[in-house]
């Protein structure tokens, strides 16, 4: 089982921004847990700020990974560009979002993306990343 994390624009500063909303830890370091705990999965993870680089990472994936767990960010509330990259691609993609995006701000409530998820997991911090892992697992 192969998977790919994708992280979009300002995930880079996951650790130094807004702690009080995405928490203390880097991604790098929580990435290292996954990679621990979840040994039978070969787990990959990029991160971009760049849309059209985040488009190329969905298509890429696509035959070579068994699925994408993807944080696009910000843009998931304004691409529609990546929403179009998740319609044409074949492998299942888990939408994930660090904090509860209904509890925030109103432009936070539109996704680009979950019309073309297989699931969208929000609220529940990093451990986000670590449910849709889990959602993979038969
Ligand atoms: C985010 C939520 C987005 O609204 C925001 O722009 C982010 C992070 C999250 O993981 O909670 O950068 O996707």
């Amino acid at each position: 089982m192969k998977l790919n994390i994708i992280n979009g624009p300002n995930l880079n500063l996951l650790g130094k921004r807004e702690p009080e909303i995405y928490g203390g830890k880097s991604f790098e370091d929580y990435f290292r847990e996954l990679q621990f705990k979840y040994t039978a999965i070969e787990l990959s993870y990029v991160q971009s700020n760049l849309e059209g680089e985040l488009i190329t990472h969905i298509q890429e994936s696509d035959e070579v990974y068994d699925g994408i767990i993807l944080n696009a960010a910000a843009y998931t509330h304004t691409s529609v560009g990546i929403g179009d990259a998740v319609a044409a691609i074949g492998i299942p993609v888990i939408e994930v979002h660090i904090s509860n995006t209904f509890a925030r701000e109103e432009f936070r409530h539109q996704s680009y993306i979950s019309k073309y998820a297989k699931g969208v997991i929000l609220g529940f911090g990093l451990q986000s990343y670590e449910l849709a892992i889990q959602s993979f697992m038969k």
